[in-house]
């Protein structure tokens, strides 16, 4: 799949709009998890899909809660930091506070835990099964307040989509 960035513009119509994109993700993600429960290959599968289809992304991907921590699960981008302490990073408060943290500039984020030198912005969804947190979501961005509230509805159902999809 090409990267947003790179797909040919098309002059037939309007450029899609963010909202539409998440529509359509959602509908990608549906029918490419359908039938298959495995938790860790449907992440992986995500991580790709929001990885190509986003623009402006240099990381997407999953941490699981291990017993305390959260470690490194399915991804794309450079090589991360695999073991995330309680409430340590965006990542850490997120899943403490069981919400999704938008930042728009991580450099100003207390205790941000700097994997990929180009990230500035970041977003972090918990996942979430029968109440209980089992990892987040998060994306990383090379520019500033990459992400909006739309972002935070679309992933939120992204992340909903793929627990739901999966035996976790
Ligand atoms: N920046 C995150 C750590 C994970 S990486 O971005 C992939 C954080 O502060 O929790």
């Amino acid at each position: 799949m090409l990267k947003a960035s790179e797909r040919p513009s098309d002059s037939s119509g309007p450029a899609e709009s963010k909202a539409e994109l998440y529509a359509r993700l959602r509908a990608e993600l549906s029918a490419m998890l359908e039938g298959e429960r495995d938790f860790i290959a449907n992440m992986a599968n995500c991580a790709a899909m929001l990885f190509h289809a986003l623009p402006d992304l240099n990381w997407a991907g999953f941490y699981l809660l291990k017993g305390s921590d959260l470690v490194l699960g399915p991804f794309q981008g450079k090589p991360a930091c695999v073991r995330i302490a309680p409430g340590r990073g965006v990542c850490g408060a997120a899943a403490e506070r069981r919400e999704t943290l938008v930042v728009a500039d991580v450099h100003q984020f207390p205790g941000h835990i700097a994997c990929d030198g180009a990230s500035n912005s970041e977003i972090v969804v918990p996942l979430t099964a029968g109440g209980r947190l089992i990892g987040v979501l998060d994306l990383d961005s090379p520019l500033f307040g990459r992400f909006d509230g739309l972002d935070k509805a679309g992933l939120e159902a992204v992340a909903e989509i793929v627990v739901k999809a999966s035996e976790v």
